[in-house]
């Protein structure tokens, strides 16, 4: 069943989680630019990268927002909202290599892994600060020319189904062990 849901407060639980995200990259930051970098926490942030960012933020703005823009404001073709897809993907990737070189660098003590796992961190904390800020300065402020979107799911339903509410809590646990506050 396709519901229709008001625009505002889907954008403000987007920004919400942008700010968590950014909150996130901050830690990881903090991390790579450290020689002795903690393979529990990357692995930690790794998994969290996956389910909080591309499972559940990612398939929010996919499901929710994103096709109401494409319908009723401008084609996909050549839109911003091709952009922003496009950039899912490059983070989506960028997560999966990690994955792989966590592996790499963790179960076959390859040295030269962890230095290309902190390589690949490092783009994927640029490309998602990056691609936030057009988020928030751009696309968003743009899409409250709909006052409603229209999708078969819930900002609620993807947040139950992928554990949104642990992962802000596990988040704000490593920025206390790392002095973000
Ligand atoms: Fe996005
Ligand atoms: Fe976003």
């Amino acid at each position: 069943m396709v519901i229709r849901v008001n625009t505002a407060y889907v954008i403000d639980n987007l920004i919400k989680d942008h700010d968590v995200i950014l909150e996130s990259l901050k830690v990881l930051y903090k991390i790579v630019n450290n020689d002795n970098s903690d393979a529990r926490d990357l692995e930690f942030l790794i998994r969290f990268f996956d389910a909080f960012i591309d499972k559940c933020h990612h398939a929010k703005e996919e499901y929710i927002l994103f096709p109401s823009l494409n319908l009723r404001l401008f084609p996909f073709e050549g839109s911003p909202v091709y952009v922003m897809v496009t950039e899912h993907g490059i983070a989506r990737y960028l997560i999966r290599i990690s994955e792989e070189l966590l592996r790499m660098w963790i179960d076959n003590k390859d040295e030269g892994a962890r230095q290309a796992l902190i390589d690949h961190l490092k783009l994927l904390a640029d490309h998602l600060t990056q691609h936030i800020k057009k988020e928030n300065d751009v696309l968003f402020p743009g899409s409250l020319a709909l006052d409603t979107l229209e999708s078969s799911r819930t900002i609620e339903d993807i947040e139950n189904e992928t554990g949104h509410e642990k992962w802000v809590m596990e988040i704000n646990e490593l920025k206390k062990k790392y002095g973000i506050t």
